[in-house]
């Protein structure tokens, strides 16, 4: 690496920075940040002198002081004034990545789509298991399955669904990430392939990234475009038909079957991720018709489907579909508390015949010996309880979504929102492929973003970005304004957008 950058080098990194968008020396520091957060200056080089800079810009030399002295205050760049400053990420940082269990001070979070508690509940829960605990104290503590009452009460709730399950087809683990990554060590491995939507839940991809294996990416099919003008899509898929009983059905439409059929025929995939149930980012729902095709498709081609149900409990349009399980006792499902109560219980399962559970749990035990007792104690209870805090949870969420929709339409009219059928996210087509660009200049406006890349392989969907509902509509407005002032800032400057491409380090997303 370069220890240093001379002003030629660097007149070419910044390429047309000056639109007059905004003060030369904002526009300029804009550039620099971008250019060092991209990787595209990388870290610890010196920039060139404030004289040298100035006249081989053709600005003012107050101008490099100024930007270089408004880099220094963020922590873009080291070094006392006078010296050549070194560049640096912030310590204290502009936060595009760094999860929490607060959001950072001052920022609306966008890049996770997760609520708080469902209140109470949660709390009562917890109470309520620690009358349970002293019963379990005699013992070891370890349980690799998970606590008895706790697999009874999850497998009672598929029954209940009319997919009979007993306890022994249930694997209690730490979450649905956790879940996936047990599945992933028994099923798929090095240099086996793994098929996705196409895009698909960040955490996932990454977890199959991680494993050795290799993504077999399917695109979802787009959206229909408007006949003119933005704002919000029904989604495709998410045309709603009549039901027979109670609910609507979707349509079918969101998935492209066909060429999920034809990857599985002709990649052979040893197992299929996928989150048919308000699908994480698209907020579809897959049709009854689509998944009875795919469960008799993969069992012609020895592909095990794994669905993650994670979402499916947040059902805003009562849309009426059976579990991927009801049509195959070959299907594993993954099932988690994180987004019908809270992430913090860290509480998820498997769901899968005998044998295979047997084989998840050899696996598990090479990365964890059991979850902790009292958060599977709180989630027995909250599971016998389970709709106790939806109903207030979904309506909630349904005027979120509503107030989100709406001011998208009033406030980027250029974005085409796919109108999610439930979940927590809406995925936005912007007009220009900036997803990226727009997630590094949000932090500005008070807002943190996960760019569409992380939803997508190889760079893909620069073009969306996803934006949760998970938020009050009031916090939702000055969210949306502030995308809105961060979009207006990149179309003001080009290079803003040109300069960047999807970050090297994946940012915490949820
Ligand atoms: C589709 C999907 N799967 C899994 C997870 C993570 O779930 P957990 O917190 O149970 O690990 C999320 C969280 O956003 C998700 O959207």
């Amino acid at each position: 690496m370069p220890g240093s950058l001379n002003p030629t080098a660097m007149l070419r990194l910044l390429g047309a920075w000056n639109t007059g968008a905004a003060p030369a020396y904002r526009e300029l520091a804009d550039v620099v940040r971008l250019l060092v957060m991209d990787g595209r200056i990388p870290l610890d080089v010196a920039l060139p002198s404030e004289r040298a800079l100035a006249v081989t810009l053709g600005v003012s030399r107050t101008t490099v002081t100024a930007a270089y002295a408004s880099l220094r205050e963020q922590g873009f760049l080291r070094g006392g004034q006078g010296s050549r400053g070194r560049t640096g990420i912030p310590h204290r940082t502009i936060p595009v990545s760094g999860p929490g269990l607060a959001a950072p001070e001052g920022i609306l979070d966008l890049a996770y789509a997760s609520l708080p508690a469902t209140g109470e509940v949660v709390h009562r829960a917890f109470a309520d298991a620690l009358i349970d605990l002293p019963a379990l104290l005699p013992g070891f503590g370890y349980d690799a399955v998970g606590l008895p009452p706790l697999r009874e009460a999850i497998a009672d709730r598929y029954t209940a669904a009319g997919i009979p399950t007993t306890a022994a087809q249930i694997l209690v683990t730490s979450g649905a990430q956790h879940a996936l990554n047990i599945i992933l060590r028994t099923l798929a491995g090095r240099q086996q392939k793994v098929l996705v939507e196409h895009p698909s839940y960040p955490n996932a991809l990454d977890a199959i990234r991680a494993s050795g294996s290799r993504t077999v990416p399917v695109p979802m099919p787009p959206v229909a475009e408007p006949a003119s003008g933005g704002g919000v899509k029904p989604a495709s898929g998410g045309g709603v038909e009549p039901a027979s009983g109670g609910g609507v059905e979707p349509a079918s439409g969101g998935w492209d079957i066909d060429g999920m059929v034809a990857a599985m025929r002709h990649q052979r995939p040893a197992m299929a991720y996928l989150v048919p149930d308000f699908h994480n980012p698209t907020g579809r729902i897959m049709s009854n018709l689509q998944r009875r095709r795919l469960v008799r498709e993969a069992a012609g081609t020895g592909t095990v489907l794994v669905v993650d149900e994670t979402l499916r409990e947040l059902n805003l349009d009562a849309v009426n579909t059976s579990p991927l399980s009801a049509f195959s006792p070959a299907v594993v499902t993954i099932g988690s508390l994180s987004k019908s109560h809270w992430a913090g219980l860290r509480t998820g399962w498997i769901r899968a015949d005998e044998d295979s559970i047997s084989r998840f749990v050899q696996t598990r035990t090479t990365m964890d010996l059991g979850g902790p007792v009292v958060e599977q104690l709180a989630a027995a209870r909250l599971l016998r309880a389970f709709a106790e805090p939806l109903d207030a949870r979904l309506a909630e969420l349904r005027q979120n979504r509503e107030a989100l929709l709406g001011l998208l339409a009033e406030h980027l009219p250029d974005w085409h929102v796919e109108r999610p059928r439930g979940g927590l996210t809406a995925w936005c087509r912007l007009p220009t492929p900036s997803s990226t660009a727009l997630t590094v200049v949000a932090p500005d406006f008070g807002v943190r973003l996960a760019a569409g890349p992380r939803f997508g392989v190889g760079g893909a969907f620069e073009h969306f970005m996803r934006v949760p509902y998970t938020l009050a509509p009031a916090q939702l407005e000055t969210a949306v304004l502030a995308l809105r002032d961060a979009q207006a800032r990149i179309d003001a400057s080009p290079q803003l957008r040109t300069t960047l491409k999807a970050p090297k380090e994946p940012a915490a997303v949820a």
